[in-house]
């Protein structure tokens, strides 16, 4: 008896005790970690085209692919430069069509699909593809019972949230874009990203309540009782209001859409829009505008073309082409300015065609968390003359109004969006990163330097390799202790720019995966639907194939074309500079 219990005593003590090798992710190359009983762990390798206990030995064929293969710095390289080379290839159809499709399938390959983890197991699950009120995870979280919150690696207590704010994130002085991005891109990327990265918070960071892609939820409502709310149910058309000779928005008395507002605001300036956070700014406020404005010039060019259509088909062939048109001006003006690529990139889902590729797609967590561009926010804006702080633009959609469309657009054009960088975040969006990383904490997610392997990056050896600045390496270091431990949000705005980009390799290395799959892996880009006639013949196909972010606007305005630019007309950019002592650029 006494023997007996003394052994089961043992048992309880080495369990607990009993550390999960998988905790120091001794498993390379996309191999996974299992463990094998108390004490032990296997790499599974498959198809991962390398072998050995951790998987760190290629193939002979693989050793070659590796050799052949160019870093991700070289590639850069080599399209933000050569100009003249660039020049030539942009105009041979044939070799342009060829490196896009290149662009299309190494990226969306990074990415995995069905969709592979949740937030709530650190192991494959059917919940992971079946549950889609979850976000997916391209990496599965840090297991619980691991020695430190990033594993093995690290301090056992993470950073404080209070003083990691001061020290990194709070603006001091407003840091501009230093590729000259206006704040029209700004709003862009906050307007049409809400579409599909909807946490529910509610419920929990690892919740959501989108689609899962681009589906335009944010023009045409969350649901369907939303979207009909939205409808004039008149020639496939959205409601409208007119002021100043001008059409907006519906005030929200007369569509009643549940909108939230981060602060009180008058009755006259609610207005029923298609996202329930965007009456909050402006900027917001004027892409709902415009969208809607475009809904209905389709709308006629489309009754034109087809008299004997009701309202619901010219609705629906509406919302098809303004998908349509959402790629095309994402991939040709969006990305384009991001990348700031001489290659002229190219929206052509048939290059596609016969090659294998999964149409369906899954919104990832850390595709959210990536895409928190926060410090693209200005804290003044000059509309028309007179200047705004983003206090008097917050709840504030009747500006766009007062000013009118043309003036608006002109002036978010002219205005230098912020850098994504340390200590550029603005007063309204500290509290944002913070709840972050609290999320990303909460969530565990696995250190900066596990992504960068996961998206054939080199994980960074030390704090100033990481950062390229010894004071921002120093504070890091005191931070964190290992640079195994660098936590993933506060990697990704602590890394080094690239010359001539927004942002530092591992920004773009993982959201080029995930945008990449989520714009192609829409079903409109599938062999059925890509078509003339699901967009209602050849004069709606046209429109999506033609269409430009600088046409979106300047087709639905009556007055002169004014400045439509993600770049500042005429901005200069500076030499290139590393963050200095005190954090400045
Ligand atoms: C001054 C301008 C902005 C303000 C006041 C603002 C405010 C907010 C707030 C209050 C949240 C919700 C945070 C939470 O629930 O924890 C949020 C989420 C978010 N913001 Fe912003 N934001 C601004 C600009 C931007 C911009 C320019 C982007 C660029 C892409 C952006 C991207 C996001 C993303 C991706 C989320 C997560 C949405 C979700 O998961 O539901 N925001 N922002
Ligand atoms: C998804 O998972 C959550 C948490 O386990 C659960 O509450 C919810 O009911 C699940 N949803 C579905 C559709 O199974
Ligand atoms: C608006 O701000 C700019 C730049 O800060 C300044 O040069 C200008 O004088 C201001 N204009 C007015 C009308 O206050």
């Amino acid at each position: 008896m006494e023997r007996t219990l003394g052994f089961f005593i043992l048992f309880l003590v080495s369990v607990s005790y009993a550390e999960n090798l998988c905790c120091s992710y001794p498993c390379q190359n996309g191999g996974v970690c299992l463990t094998k009983g108390f004490k032990d762990y296997e790499c599974d390798c498959t198809s991962t085209d390398f072998y050995g206990r951790n998987c760190e030995t290629p193939t002979f064929s693989k050793r070659i692919k590796l050799w052949l293969k160019p870093s991700p710095l070289t590639l850069h390289n080599l399209l933000i430069g050569n100009n003249w080379l660039w020049d030539i290839i942009n105009n041979i159809p044939f070799l342009r069509g060829f490196i896009m499709k290149k662009v299309y399938t190494m990226r969306s390959d990074m990415i995995d699909s069905p969709p592979t983890y949740e937030s709530e197991h650190p192991y494959i699950t059917l919940d992971a593809n079946y549950n889609v009120s979850f976000y997916t995870r391209t990496l599965p979280p840090v297991p619980v019972e691991c020695p430190t919150p990033m594993g093995v690696a690290g301090k056992k207590i993470l950073p404080d949230l209070d003083v990691l704010t001061k020290k990194l994130f709070i603006r001091e002085k407003f840091k501009p874009e230093p590729i000259g991005t206006s704040a029209l891109f700004s709003f862009f990327a906050q307007h049409f990203t809400h579409q599909f990265f909807k946490t529910d918070i509610k419920r929990g960071p690892q919740y959501q309540w989108g689609g899962h892609g681009v589906d335009m939820t944010h023009v045409y409502g969350k649901n369907k009782h939303d979207e009909n709310l939205l409808r004039s149910f008149k020639d496939g058309k959205l409601k409208v209001q007119t002021v100043n000779g001008e059409d907006w928005p519906p005030l929200s008395k007369d569509a009643q859409v549940e909108m939230q507002y981060i602060m009180p605001v008058p009755e006259d300036s609610k207005f029923a829009l298609g996202h329930s956070f965007f009456g909050n700014l402006p900027g917001l406020f004027m892409y709902a505008s415009i969208w809607m404005r475009e809904h209905n010039r389709v709308c006629d060019v489309m009754k034109k073309e087809h008299p004997e259509w009701d309202d619901e088909r010219l609705y629906q062939t509406g919302k098809l082409i303004l998908l349509g048109e959402t790629i095309k001006i994402v991939i040709e003006d969006y990305v384009q300015h991001l990348s700031n690529y001489n290659f002229k990139l190219l929206f052509d889902p048939s290059l596609l065609f016969g090659e294998p590729f999964q149409y369906q797609n899954r919104i990832a967590l850390e595709f959210n968390h990536l895409y928190h561009w926060h410090p693209l926010m200005p804290d003044d804006f000059n509309i028309g003359g007179t200047n705004y702080t983003i206090k008097d633009f917050l709840v504030n959609s009747n500006l766009v109004i007062k000013h009118g469309m043309a003036t608006f657009v002109d002036s978010l054009s002219k205005q230098n969006a912020g850098a994504f960088t340390i200590k550029n975040h603005g007063k309204y969006t500290v509290n944002v990163v913070k709840e972050l990383i609290k999320h990303g904490r909460t969530l565990r997610l696995q250190p900066l330097n596990n992504y960068r392997k996961r998206f054939n990056l080199k994980p960074f050896k030390s704090f100033e390799e990481l950062t390229g600045n010894k004071w921002l390496a120093k504070e890091l270091e005191n931070f964190y202790g290992d640079i195994e431990a660098v936590e993933f949000y506060v990697g990704l705005i602590t890394e080094k720019r690239r010359p001539k980009a927004v942002f530092g390799e591992a920004i773009v290395e993982m959201g080029g995966p995930y945008s990449v799959k989520g714009l192609m892996a829409n079903p409109i880009c599938s062999p059925k639907y890509w078509k003339p006639s699901t967009f209602g013949g050849n004069v709606g196909f046209e429109i999506v194939n033609t269409a430009t972010i600088e046409k979106l606007f300047c087709q639905n305005i009556k007055e002169d074309c004014p400045v439509v630019s993600f770049k500042v007309p005429g901005f200069v950019e500076g030499p290139e500079k590393p963050v200095d002592e005190h954090g400045e650029l």
